[in-house]
């Protein structure tokens, strides 16, 4: 059967032009993943920073709950906070550009955030010895590493 001239045209102009969305869009992520790598390579905090204003706050507010536990949801939603930042600062210590190339570094970093990672299953549950115990894990971490990496 002979179809209308138009019909026969419509699905190759659909094929091109999607064909067309398709490269464009591939391009956009290629450039969103190389924007992305650069942003990987270059760690905007010092290691010094990052302990600052995430590392030794979080932990202190591990270190300290023990003592004054929180007594309502808000106090709570600052421990589980605290240890969302402990559980994922492990990961930007071993940034490429920040981490030191030592066995010392990666296993701390990796202690550091399975210490967190406790922390965050205890506040979940509110359980205070919990917490206490991933203080716990947490004061080693630190020690160990700086014992080996702290610049006096
Ligand atoms: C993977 C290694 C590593 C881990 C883990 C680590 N630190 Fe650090 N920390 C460092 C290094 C390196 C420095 C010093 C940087 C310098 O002097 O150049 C530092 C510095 C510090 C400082 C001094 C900051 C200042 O103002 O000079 C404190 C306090 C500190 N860390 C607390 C902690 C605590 C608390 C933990 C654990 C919860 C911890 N750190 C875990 C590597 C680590």
């Amino acid at each position: 059967m002979v179809q209308p001239r138009s019909t026969r045209w419509k699905g190759p102009v659909c094929m091109f032009a999607g064909i067309a969305v398709l490269v464009a869009s591939v391009r956009l992520v290629e450039r969103d993943v190389s924007a992305q790598g650069q942003v990987a390579s270059a760690p905007v905090a010092s290691v010094t920073e990052l302990m600052q204003a995430m590392i030794i706050p979080a932990s202190n507010t591990m270190f300290n709950l023990p003592r004054d536990p929180p007594t309502d949801d808000e106090g709570w939603d600052i421990v589980r906070n605290s240890a969302v930042i402990l559980a994922e600062s492990g990961t930007l210590l071993m940034r490429e550009g920040r981490a030191e190339d030592s066995e010392v570094w990666r296993a701390t970093s990796n202690a550091l955030a399975e210490a967190g990672e406790a922390a965050l299953r205890a506040a979940r549950a509110r359980d205070v010895d919990g917490i206490s115990d991933a203080g716990n894990l947490l004061i080693d971490s630190c020690e160990v590493c700086h014992e080996k990496h702290w610049i006096r």
